[in-house]
């Protein structure tokens, strides 16, 4: 497994059912619901530096509408308002004032508590939220270098089966065992196809795929693929560069010939893939489409494109 994703973690303090306490004292019972059973969802958001060591979190508000989303989906009644939510997202960081130069990857997530067991059990929703400082999450090397990725034996499944526009924490046992399978077999990262075999995404990233002539494509909505928040932002970052993308369907041989593939994520950024199935893509190294999305994408996060200062929260 990568040395990125087993990083141990650790901060000072976290919001925990309204409250900041200890990182020690952030704990749950044995019998928790949600560690049996999988009901929980959560989201991933980060917060950059953007000078003079302030903090700013990027597109908060459309996190935590997803979170709530996500929620509403699994019939889990939240006792925060969206509003609370995203100031305990601030409060958590204010608090910690200092403590993330480099900036901060928070963790709202929220799940069945202890008390009764089996599946018809109704605990209380417990809600917490962490930050701690997450770095590249397929590696510093991988954003510079691109990675390698391999499509997976697993399928993402059918809208029938995940509900594709909830971040639910039992869903990801799925992605588990997907990126699993390719880090042991030497890749950094997997492919998902949906049922019918098209390219969903990877098992924390959504795909892009730019073919030769320059045609960006990328999955649409109706695939079984998170609507990614910086799937989102990069959308309009290149319909502002003069370069629409085709939300379409396209199989795993057009990853093969494609001239540039990245994944998008809040974790990962934008990172570009070189290889998939031991098949060169492109120049074998990030194309220009892949680093112009990158470097702007760079400075949108940190404060540095005005137009985009309405996606910055400044944790004040
Ligand atoms: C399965 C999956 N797809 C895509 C994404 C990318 O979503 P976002 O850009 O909102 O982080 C994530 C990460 O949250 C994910 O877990």
């Amino acid at each position: 497994m990568s040395s990125t994703s087993n990083a141990v973690l650790t901060a000072d303090q976290v919001w925990m059912d309204g409250k900041l306490i200890p990182w020690a004292d952030a704990n749950v019972h044995v019998m928790t619901h949600a560690l049996h059973y999988g009901l929980g969802v959560f989201e991933g958001i980060r917060a950059y530096p953007t000078g003079n060591g302030q903090l700013a979190i990027f597109r908060l508000r459309e996190h935590i509408r997803r979170f709530l989303d996500s929620a509403h989906i699994i019939m889990m009644k939240l006792p925060f308002t969206e509003d609370q939510l995203v100031q305990a997202c601030i409060d958590v960081l204010k608090v910690q004032a200092g403590r993330f130069p480099n900036g901060a990857y928070l963790r709202p997530i929220a799940f069945m508590g202890d008390g009764a067991m089996g599946l018809g059990a109704q605990n209380p929703t417990r809600v917490a939220i962490t930050a701690w400082e997450w770095g590249s999450y397929l590696g510093d090397k991988g954003i510079r270098e691109g990675i390698r990725a391999k499509v997976s034996s697993f399928t993402r499944m059918h809208v029938n089966v995940n509900m594709v526009r909830g971040k639910i924490s039992g869903q990801y046992v799925n992605s588990i065992l997907a990126k699993r399978e390719a880090v042991l077999a030497g890749y950094d990262e997997a492919i998902l196809l949906d049922i019918s075999g098209f390219v969903a995404e990877a098992s924390g990233e959504n795909v892009f795929c730019i073919g030769r002539h320059g045609v960006v494509r990328t999955p649409s909505l109706s695939s079984p693929i998170l609507r990614g928040i910086t799937r989102d932002t990069v959308l309009t970052i290149l319909k502002d560069l003069g370069r629409p993308v085709e939300e379409v369907s396209f199989t795993r041989d057009a990853l093969y010939i494609a001239g540039e593939v990245f994944f998008t994520g809040t974790a990962a950024e934008i990172t570009p893939v070189r290889e998939v199935d031991n098949r060169q893509v492109g120049e074998g190294k990030p194309g220009p489409i892949t680093l112009s999305v990158q470097q702007l994408y760079h400075r949108v996060v940190r404060g540095q494109e005005p137009r985009y200062a309405h996606w910055l929260t400044p944790v004040a």
